[in-house]
C-alpha cells in the first residue's frame, strides 16, 4: 500500500477514534446512571439568575460554558444534588475527566455558583436534605451556605 495512502487513513482513524471517545463515555453509562442522568436533562437548560447578586452571575457564565461542554448544562441543572458537599464532589468529579479543562478557580466559582443556587431555586430540596442529615452535617452544610451568601450577597 501507497505510504502516503496509509498515513491518510490512519489519520482518519485517529481523529474518528477521538471524536467517538466523547460519545463513548456516556454509552458506557451503567443502566442506573443513565436512567438518572437522562431524567436530570429533561428539565430546562437555563437558569434566570436575574435576581442573583453581580459576582454569581459572572460564576453563572463560568458554570454554563464549562459544565456544557460534554453533556447538556440541563444535565446538572436538574440533578438530585443540593448541598455544597454533594456538588464539591461532583465538581471533582467532572474536573477529573479527560479534556474537562477546568481549572480549580473556575471549580471554585462553579461551586459557589451552584451552593448558592441550590439555597435559593432549591431551597426546598436542601431543606429536605439538611432535616436528614446528621447534626453534625447539617451545622456544616449550613456554614458552607452561609459562606457564599456572606461573600456575594450585598451588605
Ligand atoms: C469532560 C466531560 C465532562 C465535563 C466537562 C463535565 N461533565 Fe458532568 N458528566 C460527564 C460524564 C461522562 C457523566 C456521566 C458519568 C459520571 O457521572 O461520571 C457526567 C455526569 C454528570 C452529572 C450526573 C451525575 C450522576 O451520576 O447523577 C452531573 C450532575 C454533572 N455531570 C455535572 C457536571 C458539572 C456541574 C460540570 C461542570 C463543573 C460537568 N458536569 C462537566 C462528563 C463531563
Amino acid at each position: 500500500m501507497n505510504s502516503k495512502f496509509t498515513t491518510v487513513l490512519l489519520g482518519g482513524a485517529a481523529l474518528i477514534l477521538a471524536a467517538t471517545g466523547m460519545a463513548r463515555a456516556e454509552d458506557q453509562l451503567d443502566p442506573e446512571t443513565k436512567a438518572r442522568v437522562d431524567r436530570f436533562e429533561k428539565g430546562p437548560a437555563t437558569i434566570d439568575v436575574s435576581q442573583y447578586p453581580d459576582g454569581i452571575k459572572d460564576n453563572y457564565e463560568t458554570f454554563s460554558q464549562k459544565c456544557s461542554q460534554c453533556h447538556k448544562l440541563s444535565r446538572p441543572i436538574n440533578s438530585d444534588y443540593a448541598l455544597p458537599d454533594e456538588w464539591s464532589r461532583y465538581i471533582k468529579r467532572m474536573m477529573h475527566k479527560p479534556g474537562s479543562g477546568i481549572s480549580s478557580a473556575e471549580g471554585k466559582k462553579i461551586y459557589e455558583f451552584l451552593t448558592y443556587d441550590s439555597s435559593v431555586r432549591k431551597k426546598a430540596m436542601l431543606d429536605e436534605k439538611l432535616a436528614k442529615a446528621t447534626p453534625e452535617d447539617k451545622t456544616t452544610a449550613e456554614t458552607k451556605v452561609k459562606e457564599v451568601h456572606d461573600k456575594y450577597d450585598k451588605k
